[in-house]
């Protein structure tokens, strides 16, 4: 198996051709090895089969050439594993409503693997999840056919760090963790992503991996939540949490600067927080700061709706029936990902409150009313193409490069600023975490 790896003989899978699993799936291509993707999705698998990309951080390009040469395909045919030497599992890690981890899909993808697992496969765990799973649920249904992990095939867990819309950091030069069931499965993982991957660290089991990435995520989660509570502190002190943040991390060394916003937004740190203090439940353990953070993070979404109240109230408008456009819906600069994003919550608060909401997204050309509970259809507005005041408030909500402010300000009566992405706001620009602007210099703009 190690031979096969090194010398790209393997045949690899990966399962799961999302954020994740298609940069990871390209990479291994790249690296020269016969590489199968995997995915429920029939459009996925007929992209990749017509060498074209879904993801803003994969080039079609790159896809196209390792699709022309057969080293990358996909299918949708689970017994493609029959012939694969080793597959990466990359499937979806959600919340319930409850905030139980939902594990369907790794549960799944076992129970197609268990069917098809022959002696020397490989098979590692990409997806985020609570420390244990990799050994308390996908080892049992793995060995239910007979195989011994260790013996008969390999079994790991290595998490995936990617950043999407990272210009930086992408699958390649990001070191990567590796944590074997058997001393053997860690060696083994480690050569596969050795091919593929610039740095690869190896620790002692799956659940270290598995609480590695935890600790990485909870670490912002926590840190995002303690800047965002500064902010309220700053809100009601008259302070600009900005230039704190800002002059603070000039500090060389033990200081890293955190920003504090809308609310979490994405795949990762809203969620994979919850999956350990879920864990550490089970264990009679409650995981305080997880709990806390999530808490204060949850309520910034609602602490932005009274910005934009009380920036309304500056006008005499209240925020039923006034025309709320928001800038930005994805969950962070720059990219087209609106999973969790803080902008649903918004637009759903805002919607309940009877404004008129829109939004203004270069990267999402249109939303559907199912994704927020508003339930109507809404098109990406083009800012520079309106009227001026044609809004009554503008929230930046996601600061993307492509924004130009000089628009957003002409656009609105009045701008509630998220991130601090205005760098020369007028007198009738809110940011939030910073002192408000006086009532009368707000009204004398509009008048
Ligand atoms: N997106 C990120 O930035 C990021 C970063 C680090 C880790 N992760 C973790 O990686 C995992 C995957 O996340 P993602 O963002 O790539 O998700 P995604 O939703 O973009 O992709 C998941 C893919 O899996 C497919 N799928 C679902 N069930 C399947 C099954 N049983 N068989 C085959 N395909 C199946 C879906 O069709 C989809 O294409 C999650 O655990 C996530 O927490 C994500």
């Amino acid at each position: 198996m190690l031979e096969s790896i090194r010398s790209r003989r393997a045949r690899l899978g990966v399962i799961g051709l999302g954020y994740v699993g298609l940069p990871l799936a390209v990479e291994f291509a790249r690296a020269g090895f016969v590489t199968t993707g995997i995915d429920l999705d029939p459009a996925k698998v007929r992209a990749i089969n017509e060498g074209r990309s879904y993801i803003d951080d994969v080039a079609g390009a790159d896809v196209a050439e390792l699709q022309s040469q057969g080293r990358l395909k996909a299918v949708a045919d689970f017994d493609a594993l029959r012939d694969l030497d080793t597959v990466n599992i990359c499937v979806p890690t959600p919340l319930r409503k409850t905030r139980d981890p939902d594990l369907s899909f790794i549960v799944a993808a076992a129970e197609d693997i268990a069917s098809r697992l022959h002696p020397g496969m490989l098979v590692i765990l990409e997806s985020t999840t609570y420390p244990g799973t990799t050994d308390e649920l996908l080892l049992p249904i793995l060995e239910r056919g007979g195989l011994k992990a260790g013996h008969d095939f390999f079994l790991a867990f290595s998490p995936e760090r990617i950043d999407p819309g990272n210009p930086t950091f992408n699958t390649r030069n990001v070191p990567k963790v590796v944590g074997g069931l058997t001393a053997t499965c860690t060696e083994l993982a480690q050569a596969l992503y050795e091919t593929a991957v610039s740095t690869v660290v190896p620790v002692s089991s799956p659940r270290v991996a598995e609480m590695v990435k935890l600790l990485e995520n909870t670490f912002r989660a926590v840190n995002i939540g303690m800047v965002n509570e500064l902010a309220l502190m700053c809100d009601r002190l008259g302070i600009d949490v900005w230039e704190v943040v800002r002059a603070a991390a000039t500090k060389p060394f033990g200081f890293m600067p955190f920003y504090p916003g809308p609310g979490l937004g994405g795949h990762c740190i809203p969620i994979d927080p919850f999956y350990l203090s879920w864990k550490a439940r089970q264990a009679g353990f409650e995981a305080r700061f997880i709990e806390l953070a999530g808490t204060v993070n949850g309520a910034m979404p609602h602490y932005v709706v009274t910005l934009v109240a009380d920036a309304l109230n500056t006008l005499r408008l209240p925020l039923n029936g006034s025309r709320v456009l928001l800038a930005g819906v994805s969950y962070k600069r720059n990219v087209d990902d609106i999973r969790e994003s803080p902008a649903l919550d918004l637009m759903a608060l805002l919607g309940a409150r009877g404004a008129s909401v829109s939004y203004s997204d270069p990267h999402v050309p249109t939303l559907s009313g199912r994704l927020w509970q508003g339930g109507v259809d809404l098109e990406h507005v083009d800012l520079g193409a309106v009227a001026p005041d044609a809004y009554d408030c503008i929230v930046v909500v996601t600061d993307h490069s492509a924004f130009n402010y000089d628009d957003v300000q002409r656009a609105a009566k009045v701008v509630v600023d998220t991130r601090n992405a205005i760098k020369s706001p007028g007198p009738n620009v809110v940011r939030l975490g910073a002192p408000r602007p006086a009532m009368a210099d707000v009204a004398g703009v509009i008048a």
